[in-house]
């Protein structure tokens, strides 16, 4: 069975450091890895839109800036299929037969999806659009074939969702759609990088994050204002490393040889955290290495973003041509799903001459 990726995002902001060390690093680690038959990376414009029907506008201008930050990441349209959501209908027709399969209650009890409801201020009237968003979620997955999607821990319950409709499905019509596998990001403390206030998560809405497209001035101003240990009162006063947020990203991002290159009294992270835990180490000192490895890890990033942002009418050109290639894609599965779901009338030679030799028996 061939390997094949999917994954992608709502096109709702500009993706930031939650998003790279959460999804984007991995997803270019496995492009480049050769272990794939296919790659699909979705910017999810439709999925964006069950929330965001009153603003269109917010969306098509998000759809340039996650592309900008694919391509900026290193995402490669030669080696991954970027591709837009709206663009392949197939998916939409594919969602619609799935809901056959999935009952109210059971999305109802989808965690991911109860917390956005009540994010959204949606307990009173849920969007059908929005309240289905995980059935298309599966379509999206399973029109590609996909073996393996790699997500964050908060789209377990979708791929679960997933792999339920495609065990009915294939119960019910005949073997046709393939299962496929969450992966999850693998270091722990990677999987939730809190915002630059400390809260559990980086949020556009909470303001708190910092995007792979910020100036190095404005690294520098988030980072120097960054969530510390409140009781860390003066330099020589002992530390506490918990939810203490330049620690927390030193730990997703940092090498112990860039901790002691930025500063040569350190000789890792460790002896740098020791020694912050024992007091003597302030806080000032601590960002300012953490600037040097964000710097490190963004500067590159932000070199490919000024190149495509100089080529803008290429960037529409490779989704344009990405979604023509996810569409051949998921059109084949949708053969097979038709025809599995015996609604492949016009295709079917042998339906016609039944149907007509019944007829013709009458007579
Ligand atoms: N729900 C995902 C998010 O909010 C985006 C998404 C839509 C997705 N369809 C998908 C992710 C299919 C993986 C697979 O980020």
């Amino acid at each position: 069975m061939e390997k094949i990726i999917l994954t992608g995002d709502r096109p709702t902001g500009r993706l930031h450091l939650g998003h790279f060390v959460g999804s984007l690093k991995r997803r270019v680690e496995l492009q480049n890895s050769g272990d794939y038959d296919k790659i699909f990376i979705m910017i999810a414009d439709a999925q964006a839109l069950t929330d965001n029907a009153d603003n269109p506008e917010k969306v098509r201008q998000n759809v340039i800036e996650v592309a900008l930050d694919y391509l900026s990441v290193g995402l490669d349209p030669a080696k991954s299929t970027l591709f837009v959501q709206t663009h392949v209908p197939e998916l939409t027709e594919l969602a619609f037969y799935y809901m056959n399969l999935v009952s109210v209650s059971r999305v109802q009890r989808n965690p991911t999806v109860k917390t956005e409801i009540q994010m959204r201020g949606f307990e009173k009237s849920i969007p059908m659009g929005f309240f289905s968003y995980p059935v298309s979620q599966a379509s999206d997955i399973t029109a590609f074939r996909a073996t393996t999607v790699p997500v964050g821990e908060d789209q377990a319950p979708m791929i679960e969702l997933t792999r339920e409709i495609v065990n009915r499905f294939n119960n019910i019509y005949g073997p046709t759609l393939v299962e496929p596998e969450i992966m999850l990001p693998d270091a722990s403390v990677c999987m939730r990088l809190p915002g630059t206030d400390g809260k559990a998560k980086m949020s556009k809405s909470l303001g708190n994050c910092i995007y792979l497209s910020d100036s190095p001035k404005e690294v520098k101003k988030k980072v120097n204002s960054m969530y510390t240990d409140p009781e860390h009162l003066t330099v020589d006063s002992p530390g506490h490393l918990e939810g203490n947020c330049p620690f927390i990203y030193l730990d997703a991002f940092a090498t112990d040889e860039q901790v002691h290159r930025f500063n040569p009294d350190f000789e890792s992270l460790d002896d740098l955290k020791a020694r912050y835990v024992k007091g003597g180490v302030g806080d000032g000192t601590v960002k300012k290495i953490l600037i040097g490895v964000l710097e490190e890890l963004l500067a590159p990033i932000r070199e490919r973003r000024a190149y495509w942002e100089q080529r803008i009418p290429e960037v529409y050109e490779i989704l344009r041509t990405g979604s023509e290639t996810a569409r051949e894609q998921a059109g084949k599965t949708l053969d097979e799903v038709r025809a599995a779901m015996k609604i492949d009338y016009f295709a079917d030679q042998d339906l016609i001459k039944e149907q007509a030799a019944r007829y013709k028996s009458k007579k």
